[in-house]
């Protein structure tokens, strides 16, 4: 069964288009069968995977309405990443659903039978609590808030913490706050620092250590309709997002198998073939993270970008054969 994750937070412009689209990209490239839902009218997400939201008649709103099906909706942006797209045209929907019967769980039904058929399913919520978030934490197994330090956070948080609860005591007993995820950080600025401060005293548990700096590179990637990993993958924006995934899934038990066994395969080298293989390593990083690493930088993401690297060149020399984590391996 796939996790559904929600993006999640009702302020606007934090992030959580840009963040659904490059995990969603990042997770489909590691070779997971992944499914983005755009729950948002807005349609950002639909045009960041470079959709004319203009020209699409047929959208999640088909399958709100129950006038199309899954199949006939669902738009392959490559094997392994599919999106179900959103337009404008949903938001009139928004003021008639209200009146209808469980209309909280639309989407989880929607979702019901294509589960087994994803890794992932990641959903792009819009900036508000209306009925399409709560549609979206309904359906979901997890959600991320996203939070940039534009605002004061906690402000935002208190409502939704609020709204979580509710939805998790009567409409999802199942739901878990998985984590926070900083954005737009540049901790130059005294104000990054004091939000991740707040952060880290409210969240200690459930902040990410990876967070994702300002970089110019996100924004022109969104509005080209790529991926960063597709428009810049030596950017910082690629080089952040791959880090946060990465910490994303590292309790996600076909990814902890891959990387033990890995570092099984490490282990066993001579002293000078592990030299060897981390000197490739580090030449293959941006030279923004060797020089980080030339500073003898403890910063746990710089040291988890090399050991990403490390298994890449590992991987060649020793292939590790159950990695196509997806449903084939479970039949
Ligand atoms: N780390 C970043 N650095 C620079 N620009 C960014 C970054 N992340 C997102 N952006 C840009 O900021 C704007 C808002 O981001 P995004 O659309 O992802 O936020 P959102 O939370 O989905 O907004 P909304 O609430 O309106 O749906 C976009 O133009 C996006 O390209
Ligand atoms: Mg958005």
């Amino acid at each position: 069964m796939a996790r559904v994750v929600s993006f999640i937070i009702q302020k606007g412009g934090c992030g959580k288009t840009t963040t659904t689209a490059n995990t969603a990209a990042y997770l489909a490239r590691q070779g997971f069968k992944v499914l983005a839902v755009d729950m948002d009218p807005q349609g950002n997400l639909t045009q960041h995977f470079g959709y004319d939201t203009d020209q699409l008649d047929d959208t999640i709103l088909k399958l709100f309405l129950n006038q199309k099906r899954f199949p006939e909706v669902v738009l392959k942006r490559s094997p392994n990443l599919h999106l179900l797209p959103n337009t404008i045209e949903t938001a009139g929907y928004e003021l008639t659903i209200y009146k209808s019967l469980a209309k909280e769980f639309l989407l989880r039904d929607i979702l019901h039978p294509i589960i087994n058929d994803y890794d992932f399913i990641l959903i792009d919520c819009p900036p508000n609590l209306g009925i399409f978030s709560l549609n979206a934490l309904v359906a979901s197994t997890e959600f991320i808030l996203v939070v940039s330090p534009e605002f004061f956070p906690m402000r935002a948080i208190k409502p939704f913490y609020d709204t979580y609860l509710m939805v998790k005591k009567k409409l999802n007993h199942t739901l878990q706050f998985k984590g926070v995820l900083m954005t737009m950080c540049d901790f130059r600025t005294r104000h990054s620092q004091e939000v991740r401060k707040v952060l880290e005293k409210n969240f200690p548990h459930k902040l990410y250590k990876s967070y994702i700096r300002n970089n110019v590179s996100l924004k022109e990637a969104s509005s080209v309709g790529q991926s960063i990993f597709e428009y810049d993958p030596q950017s910082p924006g690629a080089f952040d997002y791959q880090n946060f995934v990465e910490e994303f899934i590292r309790d996600y038990e076909p990814v902890r198998k891959k990387r033990q066994y890995y570092e099984g395969k490490f282990q066993q080298l001579s002293d000078e073939e592990r030299n060897e293989i981390l000197h490739f390593a580090r030449q293959n990083l941006t030279s923004y993270v060797r020089n980080k690493l030339d500073g003898q930088a403890t910063e746990e993401v710089i040291q988890q970008a090399l050991i990403l690297e490390r298994n890449r060149i590992l991987e060649k020399l020793f292939p590790y054969r159950q990695h196509t984590f997806s449903r084939d391996s479970k039949s």
